[in-house]
């Protein structure tokens, strides 16, 4: 939580996009800032996932292959990552 804060400190003072497309401060407003809620009542809750499952959901995001009904909400949030950005976030969920 406090690196967190920290990531989103540093975004707004150098107001990078790269910066910020690669951290989970973008998350937050739907997961919480630790990842412990139901993503508008319908994710899992991620925290509680392993950091292979994260990836793997996050890449089946980005190619359409992993999602339920509001799949499409999380493809718009992965579409700009790279596979090496989802392995960090992934990392930063499970520190
Ligand atoms: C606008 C709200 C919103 C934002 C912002 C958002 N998510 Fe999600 N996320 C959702 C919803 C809704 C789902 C469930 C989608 C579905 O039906 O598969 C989900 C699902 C997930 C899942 C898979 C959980 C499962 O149920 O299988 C992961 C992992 C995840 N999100 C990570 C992230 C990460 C990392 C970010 C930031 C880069 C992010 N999300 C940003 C709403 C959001």
């Amino acid at each position: 939580m406090k690196r967190a804060v920290k990531i989103m400190a540093v975004s707004v003072l150098f107001g990078t996009t790269a910066m910020y497309a690669a951290s989970t401060a973008a998350c937050a407003g739907c997961h919480g800032a630790d990842f412990g809620k139901a993503a508008l009542g319908k994710s899992k809750i991620v925290k509680d996932m392993s950091k292979e499952e994260i990836v793997a959901a996050l890449k089946g995001y980005k190619d359409g292959t992993y999602g339920g009904a509001m799949k499409g909400m999380m493809a718009g949030q992965v579409k700009a990552l790279s596979d090496a950005d989802i392995e960090a976030i992934a990392a930063e969920i499970k520190k």
